[in-house]
This record gives structure tokens, sequence and C-alpha cells, in this order.
């Protein structure tokens, strides 16, 4: 068998060494393997860049234990608010002996899979089931812990549903989560075609369960990217996300706004809710030919801009 080594998610150089051929398994970057599909004992190491939450964190841990080989190691990193300091509690777990360092706030644990995972097996395949894709009868739809708000309809999207202008014709929603916006955009049958887009596979993945039907596409993409291939459209819609890797980022809806703004066709509209504090309208006026706010209340601003 070839000889794969993983890496999840971005680690800083100065805190763990990734080989430059090690194959990429973060949900989060378009184009990566998927680690849930890597067979069984088929990686011999892998450095993981722990995502934040508590269940998607024990997940990626559990299934990189269940993909490395017998004896191969296990760097495990997070900053120290963002879960470092307890990745050693949730190794010790799986029943793994761990050498924990600390360095510019983080927390670096390392461990080898043990040669026999009799025993910490059942543990993995327990915490697998906990963070695995679900269909949650609450929700009435398929979801995963990790992707955006994946146990509650966000109070953006109920309000942006609750605005819909009558749409029509080819569409697309912009950073899709799991679909809550598209079925309700998909429910008005004058749309013909609506490309669902995210940058979370998770969350594209759940959505393709969320809307079995031909009038849906789905591309898993970085919407900051260009994409020549998003023309023409009759509109867009979007809860513009404003958070990067946990960190509050202006520039991220600043720049689906500008990919809104490219992928219309002239006349074509954009309906997008938006975070009230923070200052859309500057960066919609230029791109676009009119701009109406639509509803502002509880935090959130609807705004609907014609090309
Ligand atoms: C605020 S959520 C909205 C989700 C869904 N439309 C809803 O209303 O429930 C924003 C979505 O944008 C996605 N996203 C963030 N950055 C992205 C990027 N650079 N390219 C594409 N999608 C992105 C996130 O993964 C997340 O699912």
């Amino acid at each position: 068998m070839v000889d794969v080594v993983g890496v999840y998610g971005q680690p800083p150089s100065d805190l763990a060494d990734v080989p430059r051929d090690a194959v990429q398994f973060s949900p989060l970057i378009p184009g990566s393997a998927s680690l849930d599909r890597q067979p069984a004992a088929s990686l011999n190491a892998m450095t993981l860049l722990a995502p934040p939450g508590t269940i998607e964190r024990r997940y990626a841990l559990a299934q990189a234990l269940r993909a490395l080989k017998p004896g191969a190691p296990l760097v495990a990193l997070a900053p120290n608010d963002r879960g470092g300091t307890r990745l050693r509690k949730e190794l010790e777990a799986f029943g793994l002996d761990v050498n924990e360092t600390a360095k510019r706030h983080h927390r670096i644990a390392a461990a080898a899979r043990p040669a026999k995972l009799a025993g910490i097996d059942d543990a993995i395949a327990a915490v697998i089931a906990d963070g695995g894709p679900r269909f949650d009868d609450e929700i009435g739809l398929w979801t995963q812990p990790g992707v955006f708000s994946w146990d509650r309809l966000d109070p953006g999207t109920a309000m942006l549903i609750e605005h819909l202008p009558d749409l029509s014709g080819r569409g697309a929603d912009f950073g899709c989560g799991i679909g809550v916006l598209a079925r309700a955009v998909l429910a008005n049958g004058s749309v013909g075609e609506l490309t669902l887009i995210d940058i979370d596979r998770r969350a594209i993945e759940c959505a393709q369960h969320n809307l079995d039907t031909p009038r849906a596409r789905f591309l898993w993409i970085d919407l900051r990217d260009p994409h020549p291939e998003l023309v023409n459209l009759d509109f867009v819609v979007m809860n513009a996300p404003f958070h990067d890797a946990g960190q509050e980022d202006k520039g991220l809806a600043q720049a689906f706004v500008r990919r809104a703004a490219e992928s219309l066709r002239k006349g074509g509209v954009c309906i997008m809710v938006a975070n009230r504090h923070l200052p859309y309208e500057a960066v919609l006026r230029p791109l676009f030919k009119a701009v109406k706010p639509v509803i502002e209340t509880g935090g959130y601003k609807i705004y609907e801009a014609r090309k």
C-alpha cells in the first residue's frame, strides 16, 4: 500500500511539521479527501489542527485514530481557548498515552495509535456515531455537528425566509449550509434551478440529502475564488458568513457581495441577510444599481440589491 501521511486543516508551520505531500482531510478545504471515507489502518501519520467545537473535534480525532496504521503517530494541536486545553483528556479517553507540550498559546498533543484498538474501538465508534451526519427529527433535516447552525434554525435565516420576494429563473444560494434557506427558495415553483454553494463539504453533503430534486445543483467551492461558471443568474440569496476559522472577518461577506454582483445578469437581484452592525451598504452601493434595505430588526438587516 502507498504510504499516506495526512493533515487536517492548516497547522501553523512553527508548531507542527507537515510534509509537503501530506494529503489534506479538512472538510473546509474544497477538494480535500474525506477522513470519514479513508480506509481503516491506512495512514502512516496524521497532524490535525483540531476544530473548536467539542463534538466535531472528538469526531475528527476518532476518525484519525481509526484511519491510522497501528503504531502510527498522531499530532493534534489547537489554540488553548479553542479546545487546546481539552485535547490531552480527549485523547486519553481513547486510551492513548499522550505527550503534551505548549507553545504560542497552543497545546500540542502527540501520541501513537495503539497496536491494537481492541478496548478503545467502542469509544471510537461511539464518538463517530455522535459526531457523524444524521437525520435530526427535531429540525426534520440531515445535519452534522460542526456545520453552521447544525441543530437549530438560525434567526437570520428565519428572517430571510419570512421576507423572501417572489423569485424566479436561475439562482444561487451563497453559503448554503445544510440547505434550510434553499428549501424555502425551491418551494417556489417559478425557480427553475438553484445552485447551492458552500466551502464545507459536510454542509454540501447534508444539503444533497435535504434537497433531493433535479432543480438543485451543488458546488463545494470557496466563494472568495473566482468562478467563471457563475454568470447570468437571475438571483442570489445569502445569509452571509462573517466568521472565518472562528474569527470575525468582514472581508468574507464583502467577498460574497462582490461575487454576487459578478454572477448576476443585468436586472438580477441579490437578497441578503446580514448582521446589523457590519457595514455592507458601502460595499453594495457601488456594485449595484439600486440597494434597498428591506427590514432591520433583532440584530439583523435584509437588503435587496438590483444589478
Ligand atoms: C451564515 S451561514 C448560512 C447557511 C445557510 N444558508 C442558512 O441560512 O442556514 C454561512 C455559510 O457560508 C459558508 N461559507 C463560509 N465561508 C465560505 C466561503 N469562503 N465560500 C463558500 N461558503 C462559505 C459556511 O460554511 C456557512 O455554511
